[in-house]
């Protein structure tokens, strides 16, 4: 669906129109596209933490500034497309100065569409009170930037474990690239992978890989089905037996398979795990598959509460299960559930999706340490608000507000999730297990 706003705003007249009357004023994301490098370009890198060798190592091929004494004490004008601070190493509250000097510095250098990121070390893992509470500090400072930076530039911090060092590449290579225009303000671990060390064709990462993706038909699904096909995969696409066409027609756009299945179904699960027998395991599992039928609870049948809990909840925690106890994912493997930011925030007349989509986290987090003893990984996207034909269905004003109520003043579009599960599913993303990553824009609710 198109927003009309985002056009307007972004023609000359309406522009005008806009700055006079004082309204928000979004840029159309740019998003990647084939054959586009995939990092920005050049990228100002500075602090002394323990992970400038990979931030180095991911840069080899492109232009890196290197912030000297001059860049950060002194405000310069010379633009670059994204920054890097790695505070990893930062011990004390009196070395949290050293940021606020380098983004007083450097903010005005970021252009448009820019990348921020800042590493750091968890809490969780700091030798005493003062590192611990510094690094938490962090949060604050990424996520006010995030809001404040605007022109669609976004901003994230890695926590990055002591040993996972080497983990890092595939998440600094989403942040820093196209790929992650929907997604800022967001904090993630990375630790030390589930699977080892592995070799990456970074151009094809999934090239020899088989992935599952339900309600691939349309709307998030199939674009899901587009980036990990386009990278590389055979992707069995998953659909009610209904949408028969529709799915047919996607899996043929992907060069896929065509796999009509009611993840509902009682023998949803065996049917599964006869796949498996007879084409071999997944490497990626990717629960799309979802359902509304919005009402407050006082006027919710109970039918309505129940579909959505047996497709958005039961159905990835049994399929999960069931792919799990038959080896159904090669080590390495990955499983990717779609919740939503009504499922960290609560909505208004979604009683029955929250309490879905926030199980889904509880999914996530519960299953990840136990998939990781087969060296699967377990990780969620909380979409905010992405223009398909589930939001097209929201009445007018409610939708509009839902567009604007983010730090990018606009919706997200299916590729937006897509790039972010591609980047989850990577085989180079081992370190990343248990996380629930939003794609909202930084959107208000729940923030
Ligand atoms: N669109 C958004 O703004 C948004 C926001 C947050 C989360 N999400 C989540 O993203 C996912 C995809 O959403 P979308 O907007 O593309 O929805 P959509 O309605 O366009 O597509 C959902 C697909 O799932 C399929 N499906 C439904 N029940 C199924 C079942 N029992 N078995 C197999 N397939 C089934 C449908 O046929 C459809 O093709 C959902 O889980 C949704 O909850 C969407």
């Amino acid at each position: 669906m198109s927003d009309s706003y985002l056009t307007f705003v972004n023609s000359p007249w309406g522009r005008r129109l806009a700055q006079a009357a004082g309204l928000p004023q979004p840029l159309p994301l740019q998003r990647h596209r084939s054959g586009q490098q995939s990092l920005v370009n050049p990228v100002i890198v500075a602090g002394a933490g323990r992970l400038m060798t990979q931030v180095q190592r991911v840069f080899s091929d492109t232009d890196t500034v290197a912030a000297t004494p001059a860049t950060l004490n002194a405000p310069s004008t010379v633009k670059v497309q994204g920054a890097v601070f790695d505070a990893s190493g930062l011990v004390s509250l009196e070395q949290l100065d050293e940021l606020y000097r380098f983004f007083y510095c450097n903010a005005r250098r970021l252009g448009q569409h820019a990348r921020v990121v800042v590493l750091g070390t968890a809490p969780e893992h700091c030798a005493d009170l003062p590192q611990a509470v510094a690094q938490r500090a962090l949060e604050g400072l990424v996520r006010s930037l995030a809001k404040e930076l605007r022109r669609a530039i976004t901003v994230q911090l890695l926590y990055v474990a002591p040993g996972a060092e080497d983990a890092l590449d595939s998440s600094l290579r989403f942040f820093l690239s196209r790929r992650s225009a929907y997604v800022s303000g967001q904090v993630v671990r990375v630790h030390a992978p589930v699977d080892g060390h592995v070799t990456v064709n970074w151009d094809k990462p999934f090239a020899g890989r088989r992935a599952l993706v339900t309600g691939a038909s349309r709307g998030i699904g199939l674009a899901i089905a587009q980036v990990l096909a386009r990278d590389g995969a055979h992707v069995i696409c998953v659909d009610v037996p209904q949408a028969h066409d529709a799915l047919q027609q996607a899996a043929g756009a992907v060069n896929g398979s065509a796999l009509p299945l009611d993840i509902t179904a009682p023998d949803a699960a065996s049917l599964l795990q006869a796949h498996v027998s007879q084409y071999g395991a997944f490497d990626v599992v990717v629960h799309n598959a979802g359902i509304t039928r919005d009402k407050t609870i006082v006027k919710m049948s109970e039918s309505a509460w129940q579909s959505v809990l047996a497709v958005n909840l039961q159905a990835p925690l049994c399929l999960s299960n069931a792919l799990l106890e038959c080896e159904g994912l090669n080590p390495g493997g990955r499983i990717v559930c779609v919740s939503s930011i009504s499922g960290i925030a609560g909505n208004l007349g979604q009683s029955n999706y929250a309490t879905s989509k926030a199980g889904v986290i509880g999914l996530v987090q519960g299953l990840a340490p136990r998939a990781a003893t087969q060296q699967v990984t377990v990780n969620a996207v909380a979409p905010g608000f992405i223009e398909t034909q589930m939001t097209a269905r929201i009445p007018l004003m409610i939708r509009e507000a839902g567009r604007r109520m983010n730090s990018l003043s606009q919706g997200g579009q299916p590729i937006d999730v897509a790039e972010t599960i591609g980047w989850l599913a990577h085989p180079a993303s081992g370190g990343v297990n248990g996380q629930v990553v939003r794609v909202c824009g930084q959107s208000l609710l729940g923030a």
